[in-house]
């Protein structure tokens, strides 16, 4: 089988946590030929862990070697350079959320690819989460009716900590939003098949004493294109233990609700209730709760591993990703729009430009 030949850029977090392994381990067509770090020692360390052949502690190393493409997991205030170096040296490029951290920076990005002619996927994975798929499938059948309302959280407890980039807002660019609400952000309108169009909310640094004005809870509302509403909350104040990474989704015929499906695990549970038929005016507002209602018990797999098939697939085959630069875009747009609507304390309308 053909193989796509990947190095990756930034092997020491998720990268090393995740998705070299999950690639090495469920992915037929990706072969992870090279590691670079700014830090040799943990480049090095990880071509051992994993049997990786090659590794370097510069972009123009690891671009030198015979590669098709790469993995961006550096912190995303680097995003932007490393992908611009990248398209140049003719590389396919898979790159973590958020893909920029400003729509200054996406521009150059989508200008450096289009040039190149080299694809460009973004790194929602959350999207294979194989309960968020069903969510997806039943909504977009129309099992709900009209949807009315979606909800999406992902939490974490994430307590200062010396030198972590995430606490420093220069590279950062943001907290618990731009960390976990991009995937949520996401997964809403991916779900609902609609784009958000307003939003407003509050952010706060509630618990943690962090060195720079990060925010540790956020909670947003937004309306999207076909007229629902929806919830992004995101937390680095709750415990992992109690975390519980809801997904909702609710219309005029019924509800889906996920728990633990937003996650990097490839798990969760779920469930629906869906009505057949619609029923009275009830001033008793009498509760059936197993009626119409479905469990769901679905097999998953790494989805940081599906993330680098599914961009093999489409370099072998010729195909556009399915995250591709304008999903990118979208969720940088609507970061900034966000920030912007909690610091002015109003509603602001996403334009898409
Ligand atoms: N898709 C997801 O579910 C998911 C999960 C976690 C992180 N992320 C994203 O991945 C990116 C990295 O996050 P992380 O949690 O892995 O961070 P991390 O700090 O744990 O790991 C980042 C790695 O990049 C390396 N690095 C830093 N500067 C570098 C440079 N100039 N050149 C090369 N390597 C460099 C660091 O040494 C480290 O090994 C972020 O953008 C984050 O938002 C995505």
């Amino acid at each position: 089988m053909a193989t796509v030949r990947w190095g990756v850029i930034g092997s020491g977090g998720i990268a090393a946590r995740r998705t070299i392994p999950e690639a090495q381990q469920m992915v037929s067509n990706a072969q992870i030929v090279s590691v670079m770090n700014r830090t040799a020692e943990r480049a090095r360390e990880v071509a051992e862990q994993f049997g990786i052949p090659h590794w370097c502690d510069t972009e123009r190393e690891l671009l030198e070697q015979d590669l098709d493409a790469v993995y961006i997991a550096t912190p995303q205030h680097l995003h932007c350079r490393q992908t611009v170096q990248a398209a140049q040296a003719g590389k396919h490029i898979l790159c973590e959320k958020p893909m920029a951290v400003s729509m200054h920076e996406v521009h150059q990005m989508e200008s450096a690819c289009t040039k190149a002619g080299v694809k460009f996927m973004v790194g929602f994975c959350m999207r294979n989460n194989v309960y968020n798929r069903k969510a997806r499938e039943l909504v977009q059948s129309g099992a709900l009716g009209q949807i009315v309302m979606g909800r999406a959280q992902l939490t974490c407890w994430y307590p200062p900590i010396p030198g972590a980039w995430r606490q420093d807002i220069s590279r950062s660019h943001g907290g618990a939003l731009i960390d976990m609400g991009t995937h949520c952000l996401d997964l809403l309108e991916w779900i609902m098949g609609a784009r958000i169009v307003e939003v407003a909310g509050f952010q706060d640094r509630m618990t943690h004493q962090y060195p720079t004005k990060i925010e540790d809870a956020s909670t947003i509302v937004v309306r999207l294109s076909n007229g629902s509403h929806g919830i992004v909350d995101n937390y680095f104040n709750l415990p992992d233990a109690a975390a519980q990474n809801m997904l909702e989704l609710h219309g005029t015929k019924g509800s889906i609700v996920g728990q633990g499906t937003i996650g990097q695990d490839p798990t969760g549970t779920m469930f629906s209730i869906i009505q057949s038929e619609e029923t009275g005016y009830s001033a008793e507002q009498v509760r059936d709760v197993a009626a119409g209602r479905e469990e769901y018990h679905l097999e998953g797999k790494g989805i940081y591993g599906q993330m680098v098939e599914t961009f093999s697939r489409c370099i072998l085959e010729g195909r556009e990703p399915p995250a591709g630069l304008e999903d990118g875009r979208r969720s940088v747009r609507l970061v900034e729009a966000i920030y912007r609507a909690v610091a002015e304390k109003r509603v602001v309308r996403v334009v898409d430009a």
